[in-house]
């Protein structure tokens, strides 16, 4: 039997929704480069794009704008229990628990774009009132006056995000809504081809998402960029953390065999939104990254991915790094939810094989002969 370790090239399915090219570094959502989405648009533009297919009009946008502010809130049981968990919990893993609490109160059926919109709206809102809570604050209620980004941001702090934030985040919530077949949205995939409901998957997925190797990756990025300090000691960190056989948090990828779109894109946003010595920094630590790792791993073409930069900006718009992970899900909740109704509503399940290794023909012996 053939098999695919990591199922690496496999292809599971169609789907209308998402294009990498992984040797010439594009990103592409439904038909449009990521390079002209994210160089004008809203974060809300671009999930209807996502969950349509088209982008919205004047007015479709602002009866859609209206369906996620009005799903913002989040019931008064679910910020009770935000209020009885540790206040050391992680944050997606709080998130986790959030989805699934409101999940006890919607009932097993397909997904629709009601679910999308409900949770997707959500997330910020989860998110926000935790870290309140853990910080010893009440928790803010969501304005409807401000758009999803600066309205995530206003939830945290209670002040208006100074623009260049605001702008930074509405970018960095549209480079990280979709990414076709990555683990955590093949795990969402999976879920719903059970015939389950739009919250188990989104579980599922949040849970795929938590890992080092795929969404837990910008909180080390950060404190790798805090380790090395300055740019002079990137060179020996990094050949000492390779040596020791560690991998280098934020390079690498499965599919980019050249640049990541979104770190291109990330990096301008970093110059713009963050201070200017931790760009330095990361500029030199990138560099270095590449050009060892192509020293150890010549085969593989190694570059900086997007929770490189993802790290530099969550950083500058004042995010903690325990959040990063859950910002995270907040933009993919909504590429998450577009693979969950593209699966109910052209649905196969989704059961692979296993080539079994193990030994054959064993007999069973009774325990006191084992
Ligand atoms: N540092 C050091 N070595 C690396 C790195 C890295 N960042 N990435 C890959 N390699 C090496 C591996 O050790 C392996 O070497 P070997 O063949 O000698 O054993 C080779 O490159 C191939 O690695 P794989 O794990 O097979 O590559 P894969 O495509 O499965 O991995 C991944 C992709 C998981 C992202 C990997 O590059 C990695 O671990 N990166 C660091 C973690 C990270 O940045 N995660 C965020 C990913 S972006 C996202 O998911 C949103």
């Amino acid at each position: 039997m053939i098999t695919a370790k990591g199922l690496e090239g496999v292809i599971v399915d169609d789907s209308a929704i998402c294009k990498i090219d992984g040797n010439a570094g594009r990103l592409i959502y439904r038909g449009y480069d990521i390079y002209d989405l994210t160089s004008s648009l809203s974060f809300e533009e671009v999930a209807y794009l996502l969950w349509n297919g088209n982008l919205p009009n004047e007015a479709q946008l602002k009866e859609f704008s209206n369906q996620l502010i009005h799903q913002r809130a989040i019931p008064k049981t679910l910020t009770t229990a935000l209020r009885n968990l540790p206040a050391s919990s992680n944050a997606l893993d709080v998130l986790r628990t959030s989805i699934s609490l409101l999940g006890t109160e919607a009932p097993l059926k397909k997904p629709d774009m009601q679910d999308a919109i409900a949770i997707s709206a959500k997330v910020p809102t989860i998110n926000a009132a935790f870290d309140r809570i853990r910080n010893g604050h009440e928790p803010i209620d969501p304005r409807d006056d401000l758009n999803h980004a600066s309205n995530y941001l206003y939830m945290l702090t209670g002040k208006i995000a100074e623009p260049v934030k605001a702008d930074a985040l509405n970018k960095y919530l549209i480079l990280l809504a979709d990414h076709g077949m990555n683990s955590s949205t093949f795990t969402a995939r999976i879920v719903a081809s059970t015939w389950s409901d739009a919250y188990s998957a989104m579980v599922a997925a949040i849970c795929a998402l938590k890992g080092p190797l795929h969404g837990g990756a910008p909180g080390p990025v950060l404190k790798m960029l805090q380790d090395i300090g300055r740019p002079d000691r990137a060179e020996e960190w990094i050949r000492n953390e390779l040596k020791s056989d560690r991998r280098l948090m934020g390079f690498g990828h499965r599919v980019y065999r050249t640049t990541d779109p979104r770190a291109q894109i990330l990096k301008q946003i970093a110059e713009k939104s963050a201070d200017k010595d931790l760009v330095e920094l990361a500029k030199k630590v990138e560099e270095t990254g590449v050009r060892v790792l192509q020293e150890y791993r010549p085969q593989r073409k190694l570059y900086a991915n997007v929770e490189f930069y993802s790290a530099v900006v969550m950083h500058s718009v004042g995010l903690s790094p325990d959040l990063f992970t859950a910002t995270f899900a907040a933009s993919r909740s909504v590429g998450w939810t577009a693979n969950i109704l593209e699966q109910a509503t052209n649905n196969r399940l989704i059961r692979p094989q296993i080539a079994y290794t193990g030994p054959l023909d064993r007999k069973v012996v009774p325990i006191n002969a084992r």
